[in-house]
């Protein structure tokens, strides 16, 4: 094709691309956090059990520490360890003056109430943003943690310049984690903000209909491919929070990752499209050192 000649493209959201030029930009400011004489932010994680997914997350928010400059802790227990002994755990991150934010990878074993840990996490210290005291200061509008993927998937609209005003978002899902905190972000007044939003869940009537109006359509359930091009309108901007690890015997690893969205199916109907991997989710640690940061930063005036 001539340089002068135009069509009208798929553009990719190369969430890979984009989080390795932030922890560029992240780097930069730590080292003159550290050289004004602070010490190095610190991230602690908790992982508990053999979930394969979950450590997979943990080890890559561990090295992206390392990668900005940032002394990071792993706590692994195992999958029997009771509520008291982690709620312990929360408590000790919560006093520990070196550790400046700290999260509880979820999913916990079920006989773990999640909600009491999520609890129990000092809010000033809650990088996961999951707090009812950060969830509530997201709803209305104020300074707190904002949960990492919505987060990373906001500052992927900003970068790329999507205008997001005035436009019909439409969220699948209304997990706590993403779907919830990710309708509020694109309906509230800010830039990329100001959208019309619609949060579809299990329960809506016309799933396919709903999607279809959407100019910005975020599917975070949990299924693989299960947006086909017949529920996206043309020139929308797709955004596949889905990370499911599917068997096939044929990959290295014995699976494949799928996002929720049929890529090859809808990427030519799409102005922009996130793939998966490479996508969202690294934008989702680059949001998680973020809020790190700002922890550290916010202690230190304290
Ligand atoms: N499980 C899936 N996503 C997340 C996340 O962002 N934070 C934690 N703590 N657990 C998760």
């Amino acid at each position: 094709m001539s340089e002068n000649e135009t069509t009208m493209e798929t553009a990719i959201l190369d969430g890979k691309a984009l989080s390795q030029q932030i922890k560029q930009e992240i780097a930069a400011e730590v080292a003159e956090w550290v050289a004004q004489g602070h010490r190095k932010p610190h991230l602690a994680a908790v992982l508990v059990g053999n979930d394969g997914a979950s450590r997979t997350y943990v080890d890559h928010k561990v090295k992206s520490c390392a990668q900005v400059g940032f002394t990071s802790t792993l706590i692994e227990r195992p999958a029997d360890i009771t509520q008291a002994e982690l709620l312990d755990i929360v408590h000790g991150l919560n006093a520990d003056d070196g550790i400046d934010g700290f999260i509880v990878q979820l999913p916990l074993p079920r006989h773990i109430d999640d909600q009491a840990i999520i609890e129990a996490v000092d809010p000033k210290k809650d990088v996961d943003g999951f707090h009812p005291s950060n969830m509530g200061n997201l709803a209305l509008g104020l300074p707190g943690f904002v949960p990492a993927t919505p987060a990373g998937i906001m500052t992927m609209l900003e970068r790329a310049g999507i205008e997001t005003e005035g436009r019909h978002a439409v969220v699948i899902g209304r997990s706590s984690i993403v779907g919830t905190p990710m309708s509020l972000l694109l309906s509230r007044s800010g830039n990329p903000g100001n959208c019309t939003v619609t949060l579809c869940h299990s329960r809506t009537r016309n799933l396919a209909e709903e999607c279809r109006r959407a100019d910005i359509l975020v599917a975070a359930v949990g299924r693989p491919e299960m947006i086909k091009a017949d529920m996206v309108k043309e020139g929308a901007v797709v955004i596949d929070v889905g990370i499911t690890r599917v068997e096939d015997p044929t990959a290295k690893r014995g699976y494949r990752l799928k996002g929720d969205v049929d890529y090859n199916d809808v990427a030519p109907k799409c102005s922009w499209i996130t793939p998966v991997p490479g996508g969202v989710g690294p934008m989702t640690i680059v949001s998680l050192l973020r809020n790190t940061l700002a922890a550290a930063q916010r202690g230190a005036s304290s």
